[in-house]
Order: C-alpha cells, then sequence, then structure tokens
C-alpha cells in the first residue's frame, strides 16, 4: 500500500470513525491507528476523555489515536532519543516549553510525566496539517543535522522528538502537550489529568 493511501485512509479515520482498531506495524511504515474502546463516538465528539493501552508498543514506535477530533501522536521513546532531546537543543526555538500554557509536565527536555511515552497533540502549530513521524537519524530527504522528530510536509516545520520546534521554520510554538495521566503503569489516559 503506498503511503498515500495509507494517510487518505487515517484521513479517512479521523473524520467519520466510530470505532477503529489498528494492527500495529513497524516503525518507520504505517503508523498504526488505535481506537479508543471506550467512550462512546458521541462522548468523544463531545471532548470525553480517551484511554489508551500502552503495553504493546515498541521502543521507537508511534501510536495516533484521536482526541477532541484531533490525533495524538503517543511515542514509546528509546533511551538513545532520551538523549538526543537532551543534547540537541541549538536547533529548538524554544527549548524549554516557555512560549505557550501547557500542563507542568509539558516542559523539561521531556515534556512528558513518563519520559519514555511522548504524548503529543499530531497537529502542526502552523497551519494545523498532520506532521509526519521521522525517527532515523540523517536520512537523506532531511539532511545529516536531523536527529529524528516530526516533519510538517505542508511547509516545512520540524520538531524534535518531544514535539519541540526547531528555529527558523514557520510553525511558531511546540506541539501541543494535552493534558493526560496515567490510570496504571501502562494505560494512560488522555484529555484529563483526573481519573474518573
Ligand atoms: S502546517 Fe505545518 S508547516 Fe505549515
Amino acid at each position: 500500500m503506498s503511503e498515500d493511501s495509507v494517510n487518505s485512509g487515517r484521513r479517512r479515520f479521523l473524520v467519520g470513525a466510530t470505532s477503529v482498531v489498528g494492527a500495529v506495524g513497524a516503525v518507520g511504515a504505517a503508523v498504526p491507528f488505535i481506537g479508543s474502546w471506550n467512550p462512546s463516538a458521541k462522548a468523544k465528539a463531545a471532548g470525553a476523555p480517551v484511554q489508551l493501552d500502552l503495553g504493546k508498543l515498541e521502543p521507537g514506535q508511534m501510536v495516533v489515536t484521536e482526541w477532541r477530533g484531533k490525533p495524538v501522536f503517543v511515542v514509546y521513546r528509546t533511551q538513545r532519543m532520551l538523549d538526543l532531546v537532551q543534547e540537541e537543543t541549538a536547533v529548538l526555538a524554544d527549548p524549554d516549553s516557555s512560549a505557550s500554557e501547557q500542563p507542568d509536565y509539558a516542559e523539561g527536555p521531556y515534556r512528558a510525566i513518563k519520559p519514555e511515552f511522548l504524548v503529543v497533540l499530531g497537529v502542526c502549530t502552523h497551519l494545523g496539517c498532520s506532521p509526519k513521524y521521522r525517527p532515523e537519524v540523517a536520512p537523506a530527504d532531511l539532511g545529516s543535522a536531523w536527529q529524528g522528530g516530526f516533519f510538517c510536509p505542508c511547509h516545512g516545520s520540524r520538531f524534535d522528538l518531544s514535539g519541540r520546534v526547531y528555529k527558523g521554520v514557520p510553525a511558531p510554538t511546540n506541539l501541543t502537550v494535552p493534558p493526560y495521566t496515567y490510570l496504571s503503569d501502562n494505560v494512560v489516559l488522555i484529555g484529563s489529568e483526573e481519573a474518573a
């Protein structure tokens, strides 16, 4: 299946899905879309939190779910990825995430409650396209300085593996960290900081 057809399929999910269960795929191939098993489609449309089990993610893998009609990216970061977000800050416009109102856990190099799991909205802060997850280091199309992150194909904005925006790109701020909390070691609730 071509990447275009995968992406157009995903767009259809985001627009019209009421319940979708995606198969877990390989890093860098089709990013699995994981439908939450609760709440109902009506409640989701009204903004209800969504629950996601991270237990089957592989290190380096990203899954996509949906909250309030927007894609939410969840990345299981490897230790190498965590090292990179500590080291590679010179290219970033706002490494401390001070430019936007965000939960406390959106600050710091990891921008996450648990460092290994990044949770960000998959919505470019320029004009709202969905960035692509590009975890490879120095791929030919992104250049030798690329250390992995998210690349927006619409106008070329770049974000690191913590969703922090690069200097000199159209996007003005870091990717948004939604409110969330953990219900157990592996289960995250996205859209609320309190378990119901
Ligand atoms: S919408 Fe992402 S760079 Fe313009």
